[in-house]
């Protein structure tokens, strides 16, 4: 019997977002399963065509899909910055209930990273982003703005539920790594009734799992051992604030942002999750063909693996690792097309 295929959304966005995701979807082609694709069009190009971010209509669409696959958007000449951020990106992930932005901290074999002696074992992290809270909730307001007396105020938003649902996440994840060790990242000598609830939700949950060690790592330090001593980590849960921070750095050390993948995840599959390269759309280098188009196949991986296809998720992170390795070996600059057409070559059982 033919299985149903899946259904996926494809938002490239702009500038080289549309040249990366390009290169992820040949890379899907390759590894098997048959996909149905939609595309849609949206970003910089079209607010600057129509006006429109992310229309109703459109969000209600999206809903429908198995999940979702994006590439960057953004361009500084077309649209007023951190609109398409709130309005577009941020509106996709509360809408969604992404309460789970997962980021990859992982060095392969063969890449280069800024920290001096670190073997590639030693860089393997998975940070747990909170995702739909924290000072990202959008509460606040300014009053007498613009005077010398103006108030603003940003509150961080932290619920018994939301807390537990990413902390219960974490440690699920943590239990099927080999090391079995989470850490809780915060600022909770500080942060004092939000680092409370963390503190106390997660001693609550770890009893659950008494094969998983467990370790609380402050913020500020927490940057230090990132290049000091990352082997100390294996998966982080942090809230969003400290996690967006963190996992820059992540990817700083891991060998930069043509590397890193995220995935934006409703575990429970009440919305579909989103899939993206940290990067965004780089109009210096847009439309040159010169972009790494390796952070988004990996995220197409991490796609894969959050729909259960975890052998073809494998067969793709195994190509990369391969095709990495090969850079080592002196291939020298391949454009685009051609890092793409490689690691796809790869997957397929080609090269
Ligand atoms: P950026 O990530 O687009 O670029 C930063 C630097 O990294 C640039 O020099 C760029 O050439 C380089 N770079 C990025 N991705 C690369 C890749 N795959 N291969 C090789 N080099 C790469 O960040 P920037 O310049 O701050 O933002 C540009 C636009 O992208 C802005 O409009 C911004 O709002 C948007 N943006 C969108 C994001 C998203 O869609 N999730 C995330 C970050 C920025
Ligand atoms: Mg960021």
């Amino acid at each position: 019997m033919e299985s149903r295929s899946i259904r996926l959304a494809v938002i490239p966005g702009d500038g080289i977002g549309t040249e990366v995701v390009a290169e992820g979807l040949k890379v899907l082609e390759a590894v098997g399963p048959k996909f149905d694709l939609t595309h849609y069009d949206l970003g910089a190009d079209r607010y600057a065509r129509t006006g429109e971010v992310l229309p109703d209509s459109v969000l209600q669409e999206l809903r429908g899909y198995d999940a979702i696959l994006l590439g960057a958007v953004g361009d500084p000449r077309k649209v007023p910055p951190g609109l398409l951020e709130r309005d577009l990106l941020l509106r996709i992930r509360f809408e969604f209930d992404h309460y789970v932005n997962l980021r990859p901290v992982k060095l392969l074999p063969g890449v280069e990273t800024p920290l001096a002696d670190t073997p590639a074992e030693n860089i393997d992290i998975v940070v747990v982003r909170e995702g739909t809270e924290s000072l990202y909730a959008g509460t606040g307001g300014a009053m007498r703005k613009g005077t010398p007396y103006e108030v603003a105020t940003q509150e961080s938003i932290n619920t018994a539920y939301g807390v537990e649902r990413v902390v219960r996440f974490a440690f699920a994840k943590a239990q099927t790594r080999p090391r079995k060790k989470l850490t809780l990242v915060h600022k909770t000598n500080v942060l004092t009734f939000a680092g409370d609830l963390w503190q106390r939700t997660f001693d609550r949950v770890a009893e659950e799992y008494p094969e998983v060690t467990t370790d609380y790592v402050h913020i500020d330090a927490a940057t230090m051992f990132f290049v000091s001593q990352p082997e100390r980590f294996d998966v982080i849960v942090t809230d969003n604030l400290f996690g967006d921070i963190i996992t820059d750095l992540g990817a700083a050390v891991a060998g930069g942002i043509g590397l890193a993948a995220s995935g934006n995840i409703n575990p429970e599959g009440a919305a579909p999750s989103m899939f993206e390269p940290v990067h965004g759309s780089a109009p210096d280098i847009a439309g040159q063909n010169k972009a790494d188009p390796t952070a988004t196949i990996l995220s197409v991986a991490m796609l894969l693996d959050h729909l259960g296809l975890n052998q073809e998720a494998a067969r793709v992170e195994q190509a990369v690792a391969d095709d990495i390795v090969e850079r080592l070996a002196g291939w020298g600059s391949r454009t685009t097309h051609e890092i793409g057409d490689d690691i796809a070559a790869r997957v397929s059982g080609g090269a």
